[in-house]
Parts: structure tokens; sequence; C-alpha cells
């Protein structure tokens, strides 16, 4: 008999989520026990400058002063640079929290998990996002998400822009101990970033399932996420106080969370990361451009795979060919992306065709760890031409 390593019984895997999540609408109401459990002294709040003036954050500093004394810190911005992080070390490095909470959008929950290890390691804190390992497990992380779509509750991931660059950790002390999702908190989203971060669940359910990496639990994760953007996410943005909706998202997002953290990302990641700062857009818009362009790419190497996210999709792909099956996946991406006004091809955010070399050259150098789990190998030419794809429309 002949052994295929493609072959369902041959692919061993492991999977880890090792985060407590509490779960539901207004399931902030549970925080104050949940925060006693945690026995703190002396918390350290980490957040953004418009987040930290709404009701919910008021909430959740009432309930960390019950049961202890805490420091806040909110001058987490989007996409945050080494500057915050600088700041963020020394503060914690002078008073150090025995408890870090990450409330806002996925930057400051991935500050909060940063601040934690930056407590205990005591080096540059950027050489934590250049390969200088974290030796020592930081105070416990709670994470509390106020927008769907990152996965950043659930993950072990965290992000700092240096000279315009995103540098990225991940370690397993960097894992929250604890996630608090309330969907409620998200009703007061805009619908641009509900557009933004909504699709970026999207994108991780579908990478996720693509990934070399991909797995029998992470596929199940992915498929509820991916069906979950495609029933709500026009619902969320075109009514924000829809809270089936918004709960839909927040699902989404804690799933495919879970599924990317243990599958990787691929391709679709990797070329965003490729312009998105240059061209300040949100991170979820810079991959859903690059998205239906790498799925039409990687669709002759997976078939089944496609196959997968279309009944994700709830797209009826009886009497279709591969070809069409993935050209419909990335039809509806395309649709989603414009019923929320977010761009669909490079040109749009006028760009020249005689930046393609150079952003191909930054992949292949820079994004390696993206274009290793995708599971269509590019040379360097296709990438050109998958480039040039994303100037027309699909
Ligand atoms: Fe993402």
């Amino acid at each position: 008999m002949e052994h295929s390593f493609n072959h369902p019984l041959m692919r061993n895997f492991s999977f880890q989520s090792p985060t407590k999540i509490i779960y539901g609408l207004y399931s902030l109401e549970r925080l104050k026990d949940e925060l006693k459990k945690m026995s703190y002294k002396n918390a350290l709040l980490v957040t953004g400058s418009n987040v930290c003036k709404t009701p919910g954050c008021s909430k959740i500093k009432e309930a960390l002063g019950v049961n202890g004394s805490f420091v806040e810190f909110n001058k987490v911005c989007p996409e945050p640079d080494t500057k915050v992080l600088a700041e963020l070390a020394m503060l914690v490095r002078k008073d150090p929290p025995d408890l870090v909470v990450g409330l806002g959008g996925g930057s400051s929950m991935d500050m909060s998990k940063i601040a934690s290890a930056l407590t205990v390691n005591e080096k540059d804190p950027v050489s934590y996002f250049k390969g200088e390992p974290l030796i020592r497990k930081g105070p416990p992380i709670m994470t509390i998400p106020t927008i769907a779509g990152t996965g950043s509750e659930v993950t072990p991931f965290s992000i700092v822009v240096e000279q315009n660059k995103k540098l990225a950790t991940s370690h397993y002390s960097l894992y929250p101990t604890v996630a608090v999702v309330d969907p409620t908190l998200s009703l007061s989203a805009s619908p641009q970033s509900t557009a933004s971060a909504g699709i970026d669940a999207l994108c991780h359910g579908i990478e996720s399932i693509m990934s070399v990496d991909s797995n029998p639990v992470c596929n199940a994760l992915a498929f509820d996420a991916i069906s979950n953007v495609d029933d709500y996410f026009e619902r969320a943005y075109c009514n924000g106080d829809d809270i089936e909706a918004r709960n839909g998202l927040s699902m989404a997002s804690v799933l495919s969370g879970m599924a990317f953290t243990n599958t990787g990302l691929c391709l679709a990641h990797g070329i965003a990361y490729t312009y998105a700062m240059s061209h300040a857009l949100p991170h979820g818009t810079s991959v859903a451009l690059a998205e239906p362009y790498a799925l039409e790419f990687n669709t002759p190497a997976i078939p089944e795979k496609i196959e997968l996210i279309a009944a994700a999709m709830g797209i009826d792909t009886s009497c279709m060919s591969t070809a069409e099956v993935g050209y419909e996946c990335a039809s509806r991406i395309v649709e989603l992306l414009e019923t929320t006004h977010q761009p669909q091809t490079l040109d749009e955010l006028n760009m020249d065709e005689c930046e393609i070399e150079p952003m191909v050259d930054d992949l292949l150098a820079n994004q390696k760890r993206f274009v290793n789990k995708n599971p269509r190998k590019p040379s360097r030419e296709e990438l050109i031409g998958l480039y040039e794809r994303m100037f027309e429309d699909l």
C-alpha cells in the first residue's frame, strides 16, 4: 500500500487554545467575579484614548477598583509604534503589575500581552520582536475586545510598528489567561472599523483552512467563523445596533483566532504586509484586498479546501468546476468589500505598477512565514503576475 503524507490518516497535528473564554451578551457583568479569582493587588489597564472614555471602560475600571488598585495606560493607537512600546516598558518596569488587562481593538490587546512579558523580561523591548526569546512568563493577561475580528483576544501574538514595518512576536506566555468577550461592547464601533476588523476574521478563517498546517479541529472552527461573517458582516456594517449581527462577528473573531493560531496564515496576509503601512490601510482591509486573488491563485492546488470554504459561504457548487468554485468564493469576498466600501484593487490605492517588484522582494525577504504556509508555492514570476492581477477587478 502506498503511503501518502497528504492522506488524512497520515496527518498528525496538535491543537492548543489555553485561554478561558467568558462569552456572551452582557458577559461583562461577570467581570468582578473573574477579577476576584485572579487575586491581584496592582493591575495595569492598557487601552486607547477613545475607548478609555466609553461607558464600558468605566465599568471595567470600577470592577478593577473593587479587588485591588490599578494603573491606566491609555495611549495605544492603531498600529502602535516602538515609542508606545518603550513607554509601556518603562511603566511596567517601574511599577510591576500583577495583572494586565487589554481593553480595545487588536492593538490594545497586543500591547497588553507584551506589557505583561516586559514586566519580567528586561532586555530592549523591540529586541523581543526581532528574535530575542521571552524567557520568563509575566503576570496574567485578560483581554476584553471592543471590536470583533482580529482574534487577538485568544492569540499569543503581539505586533508593533518600527519605521513603517510591522514586527510580530509570538510566545506561549503571551496567551491571554482570560478573554471576556461581550458583543455589546462592539455596538459603538463605527461602520469603518466594523468593516476592517470584521473582514479580518473572514480572512483568518479562509487562510486557516488553506494553510498547509490545517487540521480537522481548526477547519471546524474556521468553517463556523466564515459562515458567521457571511451571515452577519453586512448587517453589522449597515446597522451597528444589530446585536445579533454583532454577536455573530464576535463569535467569528474568537473561532477564527483559535483556528489560525494553530495553523498559521498564508499568502494574503503576507502580501498585505507589503503595502498596508505605506498606504495607511487598516489591517483587515489590506488583507481582504489581496484575499480574492490569493484564493484564486491557490484554487488549483486545493480543490477540496475550496469546496469547504464555498460550503461555509453557502455557495451551491453543484455542476461547477474547481476554477468556478474558486471564482465564486473570491467574488463573494469582493461583494463583501463592495457593500462595506472597502478598496478592491491596488489601482484604487493609486499605486503604480513599478511598485510591484519591490513589494515582491519585501514579501520574499520579510514575509516568508506566510509564504511557507501557503498551499501553492509561488515563484517570483507568479507573484509578480498575482500583484499585476490585483490592479484589475477580479
Ligand atoms: Fe489578520
